[in-house]
């Protein structure tokens, strides 16, 4: 796109953080202990040991914090709602403590008047629920959590994401073994991902009822997934991990039922005995496709996929390649911004979705500041810059976009690679806990003012 684009007047330009990854405090006011508190203190989990105990210590500085979310012009900021501050066994005895943090949080956003949109579930399950996602009764518990935190927020938060990125807490976490809990067993995974769908769908009316002008979704990780080479087995490794990561989840959620030929593959590969999964029950589907107000996407890169070896017998055997060439980010992933236009058209004319938010999206670089202590993030705007042009591509060809949310407002924890990964704007010097903003946040601030790109 060469042309500067306008975009509408009411898009919600905002930035994203989670509980987790910036918090700290975890210790503090009535806080119990999360999967992810358990897994990154077990030795080996997090590279170099890193945990979330003192993070960007949000929980102590969360009002200079919103103060540079005010500092950036962004008319909506999204944050997650840590489920062990407000209910520390996973259901029962609310914490009242946990509570009036957040209340200061939104109170502090509305007074600026920023939106303020809120993460019920980015991953700090309590680890006081037996066996975390493979026990339905985390869903039950999951509904109890949206209703005490509907109705203590929903008078002044109407934007509500039930979970973030169902398919890391379930195929990364209980197959893949790399988030937390940390399992590997492919079976397991379906069982998460089945009970994380249907906590969604449970908590879909509960939010509505207990939040007059509730607009609510639920964010998916997508990314166009090619095969490495056009070979039969590298076309069908290409077809299965698509299934898997975006069929999965989208066609339940809109109506379509788990796609049959995942199933199919399933079932060759020996992981499911039969079509029917004992975990299902009846009328779960029905309550999964719990009508939504928009679809929540989360965009980083795209994925290259070949047959594993044992393809032929398993057709769930896949390899991710790394991508030919091609600029990468610190943390790996290929800078592919054609992939969000691809996954935005996709996502829009199958499911046809009433709206799409782009909920996270941005770079990991490690840039740190100079003599004169300024951090020249180039290569984040240009990624930003490239991506958010595509946005403005999918909006011109139709597609109701109507939010962008960069990832992430300020460096912080990254999941299972600790503090080696930074994709803030703005930077947090870990040991003085001093932030300063970067280029790229001068630059996303003059953006949101112009409201061109
Ligand atoms: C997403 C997560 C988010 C952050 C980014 C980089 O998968 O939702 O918390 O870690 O990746």
């Amino acid at each position: 796109m060469t042309q500067s684009f306008q975009f509408p007047a009411e898009f919600q330009w905002g930035t994203a953080t989670a509980a987790y990854q910036i918090e700290g405090a975890v210790h503090e006011d009535g806080r119990s202990e999360s999967i992810w508190d358990a897994f990154s203190h077990t030795p080996g989990k997090v590279l170099n040991g890193d945990t979330g105990d003192i993070a960007c210590n949000h929980y102590h500085r969360w009002k200079e914090d919103i103060q540079l979310v005010k500092d950036l012009g962004c008319k909506t900021y999204r944050f997650s709602i840590a489920w062990p501050r407000i209910l520390p066994h996973g259901r029962g005895k609310v914490n009242q403590a946990g509570i009036d943090f957040y209340n200061r949080i939104i109170d502090e956003l509305l007074a600026a008047d920023i939106r303020p949109m809120v993460t019920l579930y980015h991953w700090d399950l309590p680890t006081a629920l037996p066996n975390a996602w493979l026990d339905r009764g985390t869903v039950d518990a999951f509904a109890e959590f949206t209703s005490v935190t509907a109705r203590v927020y929903g008078d002044r938060v109407k934007d509500w994401v039930t979970i973030n990125e169902p398919w890391c807490a379930s195929f990364l976490s209980y197959k893949l073994g790399i988030h937390a809990p940390g399992l590997r067993d492919h079976y397991q995974a379906f069982i998460a991902a089945h009970h994380l769908l249907l906590a969604h769908g449970k908590s879909v009316p509960i939010l509505r009822s207990e939040c007059s002008g509730a607009h609510l979704g639920i964010a998916l990780n997508l990314s166009p997934i090619y095969p490495f080479t056009k070979s039969q087995a590298d076309l069908d490794a290409a077809r299965n991990a698509d299934g898997e990561l975006a069929r999965w989840f989208l066609d339940p959620l809109y109506g379509r039922r788990y796609p049959a030929d995942i199933i199919a593959d399933v079932q060759k590969a020996g992981v499911f005995k039969s079509a029917e999964p004992e975990f299902i029950q009846a009328s779960d589907m029905e309550c999964i496709a719990a009508p939504t107000d928009f679809l929540a996407v989360n965009y980083y890169s795209r994925n290259i996929v070949k047959a594993g070896s044992k393809h032929n017998e398993d057709p769930t055997s896949t390899e991710p390649v790394a991508a030919p060439g091609g600029e990468h980010t610190d943390i790996g992933w290929e800078v592919y911004p054609s992939g969000l236009f691809e996954i935005l058209s996709r996502v829009y004319w199958s499911y046809k979705p009433a709206e799409i938010i782009i909920s996270e999206n941005g770079a990991s670089y490690a840039d740190g500041p100079d003599e004169d202590g300024h951090i020249h993030d180039q290569r984040r705007i240009d990624y930003l810059r490239a991506h958010i042009q595509q946005v403005g591509k999918a909006i011109q060809t139709g597609i109701p976009v109507n939010g962008y949310y960069l990832w992430s407002l300020m460096d912080n924890f990254e999941w299972s690679m600790g503090y080696s990964q930074r994709f803030g704007i703005i930077h947090v010097d870990y040991l003085s806990q001093k932030r300063t903003l970067k280029d790229s946040a001068f630059w996303y601030r003059d953006l949101i003012q112009k409201n061109s790109i």
